[in-house]
């Protein structure tokens, strides 16, 4: 697993180590936290395996495969944050495309056929109808969403070429929520980009209040909508991609979203209900770049995969603020070595 630090990658990891599978993650901290890792362990029951790696050394992660060989690879490993991506494109190829060629080159050598791939309902773009599926034509308006759009390619390209491999690219909605332990969840660095955490932070007294990106969009209540998913369910989606990658050969694309859409303000007030207090806010001007309404239409990931998502909104914010209560600066104080659950 590449970036097993990671928000996404760690529930994931936790998930498919309760399912019986050993996990060997790698990640190089560039986005995420030892703490992580190190929570993971505590979850994991010795089943996994952790080695700093950064993925662009070809070298290491040959010689890694060589010592411990896997069935199968689990690929988060990325750069997500669509403004920074507008900023530095070259970081953002060089970590999301660059990184995945290294990857798929040193499967090759190795002898590695089974992959799924964390890829991004961003390359839809400004989509012309809702739901989503999966046969919406590819339109990425930013360097983010395109290193996505590239790695898919390369992926599809790659199954072409050698017939026996079996891929799957994960388009997944706005991951949200944490683990219900309280260990593990989402700990940006800096400030928050996505609403969430954001959200999260002001409930904790982090940040003074919200600004809300625009009231005056063609939704009921003027604010954007997002299909927000539960972290635990994206995790188990890619439990049952894995577990399902012999059953086809070749590329294939899955949404991982809930059919549901959440207005931002909708967001606001589960996350007061779950804080048990108002949380502050202020409507500001739009954010370049963000849409009215991004909702999967997830009809495929039930028909291949079996696999639907069992938690609501509700869920989300009273896991994250669970959380963040008990983590209220992430996981800075397990890297300090104290615990704080
Ligand atoms: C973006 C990307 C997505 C990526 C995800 C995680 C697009 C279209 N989407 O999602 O691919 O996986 O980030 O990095 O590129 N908002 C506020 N105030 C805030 C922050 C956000 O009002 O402080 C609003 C936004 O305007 C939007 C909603 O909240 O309507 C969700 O924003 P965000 O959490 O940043 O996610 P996306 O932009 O949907």
């Amino acid at each position: 697993m590449t970036g097993a630090a990671g928000f996404i990658g760690s529930h994931t990891a936790v998930e498919l180590m309760a399912a019986g599978h050993d996990v060997v993650g790698v990640d190089n901290f560039a986005n995420s936290s030892p703490g992580a890792v190190e929570r993971v362990h505590r979850l994991a029951d010795g089943r996994f395996t952790f080695v700093e790696l950064d993925l662009r050394d070809r070298t290491s992660l040959n010689e890694l495969l060589r010592r411990r060989p896997v069935d199968a690879v689990v690929h988060f490993a990325a750069r997500k944050a669509v403004g920074e991506s507008v900023d530095i494109p070259l970081d953002y190829y060089d970590t999301n495309v660059n990184a995945t060629l290294g990857l798929v080159s040193v499967m090759l050598e190795r002898g590695v056929n089974r992959l799924v791939f964390s890829s991004s309902c961003s390359i839809y773009g400004e989509a012309e109808s809702m739901p989503i599926r999966e046969d919406a034509p590819a339109r990425p308006t930013n360097p983010y969403a395109r290193t996505k759009w590239m790695c898919e390619q390369i992926l599809a390209d790659v199954c072409q070429r050698h017939p026996d491999w079996q891929v799957t690219s994960l388009r997944y909605f706005n991951p949200a929520g944490a683990h219900p332990s309280g260990l593990l969840g989402e700990d940006p660095r800096g400030v928050p980009n996505n609403v969430l955490p954001y959200i999260a932070q002001v409930a904790v007294g982090r940040r003074a209040e919200l600004s809300i990106f625009g009231d005056d969009y063609p939704t009921p209540d003027g604010t954007g909508i997002r299909d927000y998913i539960h972290v635990v369910d994206i995790a188990e989606g890619h439990r049952l991609a894995l577990e399902a990658l012999g059953e086809a050969t070749g590329h294939r694309v899955i949404n991982l979203g809930t059919g549901h859409g959440t207005s931002v303000r909708e967001l606001l007030t589960a996350f007061s209900a779950a804080c048990g207090r108002e949380l502050p806010s202020r409507v500001v001007a739009r954010r370049p770049g963000d849409v009215a309404e991004l909702v999967a239409d997830p009809s495929l990931a039930r028909e291949l995969l079996g696999w639907k998502a069992t938690r609501d909104v509700a869920d989300m914010c009273r896991d994250a603020w669970n959380f963040q209560r008990h983590n209220p600066n992430g996981y800075a104080e397990t890297d300090r070595g104290g615990t704080e659950q």
